[in-house]
């Protein structure tokens, strides 16, 4: 596979025949089984099948289809074309197969103009994605581009791929998913003048989705709206489990980390700097000799569970590193064992292969095979047991180093690299997530993996691979999140304060409040470069970055909310501001993003002294910094030392933990809800909150507290009602914090005695009522 070419679609063969009752879909020539199914929900498939050219479907994760329905609006006619219709049965699609070898090609005319989102883990620096030629194929971009490329510039495919693109037409929009693992590429068009230089950079007028080799399988789901298509495509990938809820706090990590000292050295400065953190991360020093599922004896004389239970105190986590690379040695049991259950990829010889990881020669375990997956879930299973609290799985994509990946096989030898590569992190995550369950039955895993693909949502978190520190990496982490959020992988985040080279105190400051409310947060930071724990930097850059992480644990218990409704619903965690204000432009806001459908941020993507944000819709926003309400449209912002620009949509009413978190620990039922109205305001909100124990699987069984509070304003005065829906957890106790100044304030008909009090949010200390 090129990473830069792909297939011309001027090479294909498309096919001109479909007979509905043999369901053969041919051309003079050549004859395939083809067939169309049809989902609630205006969710299709297409699946092209012979046995010959592409074996059987090597998907070892199934998408969970709707039920069957006779929705007519994706079409397959007699001339073997596939049309897509939108409102009013218009074709809005047009669409033919077509085949060169073994590569598939899905080509759509496009009835109008289009726009494209989605594309999972990408780097183009936008989230409109008209005029790419993109390719998934998971990479270990440090090790297979040159740094020149990756350094400050995009290079394409990284690490996690997700084969999905949503295409706006009209006003409507359709989701293209090829559920694939052989290598996939996709081109949009629509090129901006701007980025040809040559001709051939120009994408093709059509709509190009096609695999490598692989049996070609075309997901269609016709939205209508982008919130709706995202919420199905989520359902058919499989949502994100509930996560714990400390894994959705703050997380330190760094390369260089060794063991029992070096983690009770940070718990120790984390507490003496009262800064909330869940999460203390291990590289691989702590192994012995860069051995998987080994823990050098130096490192932890007593084992790791002793340095587990010394950090229960603080309500600290260890999460060390695994990567699939099993080092090649004799006498080492997780390779004999391997090799005695043939549990490695093999070469086209039939020996296992060997590539060159960290501990020099390596075999890789064959994650495409479930028995190697229960080998694995086996290994697992002991090292949760050990004291670990979560993985980390590295490398993945996989990474071979210099050797010729092609020489891996799968399936006993069987299946030819291309043909699993992008699911092979798939596998690791589900076997490592399985052996986490078997250890602890009741209690939800964590885990975070390097690539993935689709079906990845369901076992793991992503973090967007190796970035460096600077603005370039900075500025991209908002559409390259946006383009997870809305291809099915709403759990992702990306190493704060960047992976490659040194921070300036400015670049971390910027990067905390950009990131301070991902789905996922993590610090990390490569061996060598200087250190960005946030007590590594002087005194007022620390408080800044500290005021950040509190700020996130004050607002965990609507992030954990948000969960909740991902989990419930397919929403993801952040969006783009189009999610939820549509108007023509919006899908230009690149620098900005939402969190839920009440925060919108607009933080500093580079080193200007001052920048634009637009205020979306039509109703007013809280200016977090100042408590002012300001009307939509657009607003200049002056870069502040302590502040950033944060927004709360008119209306919102966000759960907090009360006070100024300084600790892990979690204050999730005496919740305060913080109720963002205007002065003079009326109209009517509400919002439904959740609280559980946070770790294990009881709130499946019924185990979870909910209240649903609904406000009511009449030019001001206000009339609280607060429903009580569930207690099995125990009663939630909130108390209400009013910001704008109501003129009165009701209770279950009774007045709501409020006293004045002081919240900071993103700027200075803000006058609010509570009560
Ligand atoms: C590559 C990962 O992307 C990085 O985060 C990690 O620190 C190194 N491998 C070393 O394990």
């Amino acid at each position: 596979m090129f990473f830069s070419k792909s297939p011309h679609p001027a090479n294909f063969r498309f096919l001109n025949s479909f007979n509905v009752e043999t369901g053969e879909l041919t051309d003079a020539e050549k004859t395939f089984r083809a067939s169309l199914n049809s989902f609630t929900g205006d969710v299709f498939h297409i699946q092209i099948s012979d046995a010959k050219l592409w074996g059987e479907n090597r998907s070892i994760v199934a998408l969970n289809e709707p039920s069957q329905h006779d929705s007519k609006k994706v079409e397959l006619t007699s001339k073997g074309e596939i049309l897509v219709k939108g409102p009013k049965n218009k074709i809005l699609l047009k669409g033919q197969f077509g085949v060169l070898g073994e590569n598939s090609l899905f080509s759509f005319e496009l009835s109008d103009q289009a726009q494209f989102f989605g594309m999972g883990e990408k780097y183009f620096g936008q989230q409109e994605l008209s005029g790419y030629r993109a390719k998934f194929w998971n990479t270990d971009v440090w090790s297979d581009f040159h740094w020149a490329q990756w350094g400050n510039n995009p290079s394409d495919p990284p690490y996690y791929s997700a084969p999905y693109v949503a295409a706006k037409i009209g006003d409507t929009y359709v989701g293209f998913l090829l559920h694939n693992p052989s290598p996939a590429f996709i081109e949009t068009p629509g090129v901006d003048d701007s980025r040809v230089f040559v001709e051939w950079q120009r994408t093709s007028p059509n709509l190009l989705l096609g695999n490598e080799g692989g049996e070609p399988n075309l997901w269609i789901i016709v939205g209508p709206t982008l919130p709706e298509l995202t919420r199905k495509l989520q359902k058919l990938v499989g949502v994100t489990p509930l996560p714990p809820l400390w894994s959705l706090g703050y997380h330190q990590s760094k390369w260089g980390y060794e063991g029992h000292d070096d983690l009770l050295k940070l718990d120790a400065e984390f507490t003496k700097h009262q800064i909330p953190c869940d999460g203390l991360w291990l590289d691989l020093d702590y192994m012995k000799g860069y051995r998987i599922f080994t823990v050098d004896k130096e490192k932890f004389p007593n084992g790791p569970q002793e340095t587990a239970d010394e950090l229960t105190k603080t309500g600290r986590r260890i999460v060390p590193i695994i990567d699939p690379g099993v080092k090649k040695e004799a006498g080492y049991a997780v390779y004999d064992d391997g090799i005695k259950n043939n549990a490695f990829c093999q070469t086209s010889e039939g020996n296992p292969y060997v590539g060159l990881v960290w501990p020099g020669e390596t075999v890789f375990p064959d994650f495409t095979q479930d028995k190697v997956r229960q080998w694995w879930a086996g290994y697992a299973k002991q090292f949760r047991a050990s004291g670990f609290g979560a993985c980390w799985v590295d490398m993945n994509d996989p990474s071979t180093g210099p050797v010729d990946p092609y020489e891996m096989w799968f399936n006993n030898g069987k299946d030819h690299h291309n043909k699993h590569r992008n699911q092979y992190a798939l596998g690791m995550q589900q076997a490592t997530f399985e052996g986490f369950k078997q250890a602890k039955p009741n209690e939800r895993p964590f885990i975070l993996s390097r690539s993935g693909f689709i079906g990845s949502s369901r076992y793991a978190a992503i973090w967007t691979g190796d970035n460096c520190s600077n603005y370039f990496y900075l500025a991209n982490s908002i559409p390259c999140s946006i383009g997870l959020s809305l291809s099915g992988q709403p759990f992702a985040g990306m190493d704060i304060g960047g992976f490659g080279g040194d921070v300036t105190d400015e670049l971390m400051v910027d990067w905390i409040k950009l990131a301070f409310l991902f789905p996922f947060a993590r610090n990390h930071n490569g061996k060598g470069n200087r250190d960005q724990e946030p007590f590594a930097f002087k005194a007022p850059v620390m408080s800044v970055i500290r005021r950040y992480i509190r700020l996130r644990y004050k607002l965990l218990p609507y992030i954990y909310n948000l969960f909740i409704q991902q989990e419930e619903a397919g929403d993801p965690i952040l969006r783009p501001v189009l999610y939820h204000y549509p108007e023509a432009g919006n899908e230009k806001l690149d620098d900005q993003f939402m969190i839920g459908d009440a925060i919108l941020q607009a933080p500093f993507v580079n080193e200007e002294k001052s920048r634009k944000v637009t205020l979306p819709g039509t109703q007013k926003w809280y200016d977090a910094r100042t408590g002012e309400w300001l009307a939509p449209g657009e607003v200049i912002v002056k870069r502040g030392r302590e502040e950033t620009a944060l927004f709360i949509r008119e209306g919102a009413i966000l759960p907090m933990q009360p006070g100024t978190p300084t600790t892990t620990e979690k204050e999730m039922m005496g919740v305060n809800f913080h109720i963002f109205v205007p002065e003079d305001w009326t109209g009517e909100t509400t919002y439904t909150y959740k609280a559980d124990d946070g770790l294990t699987y009881d709130y499946q069984k019924g185990i979870r507290s909910a209240v649903r509070l609904t406000v009511v304003g009449a030019k001001g005065h206000l009339i609280l009602n607060l429903e009580e829906l569930a207690d099995d957890h125990g009663p939630i106790n909130p108390t209400f914090v009013l910001h704008g100044n109501p003129k009165s304030v009701k209770l279950k008909g009774q007045n709501l005695p409020t006293k004045p009090g002081r919240v900071m949010l993103t700027g200075r200390g803000l006058s609010v009522q509570v009560s």
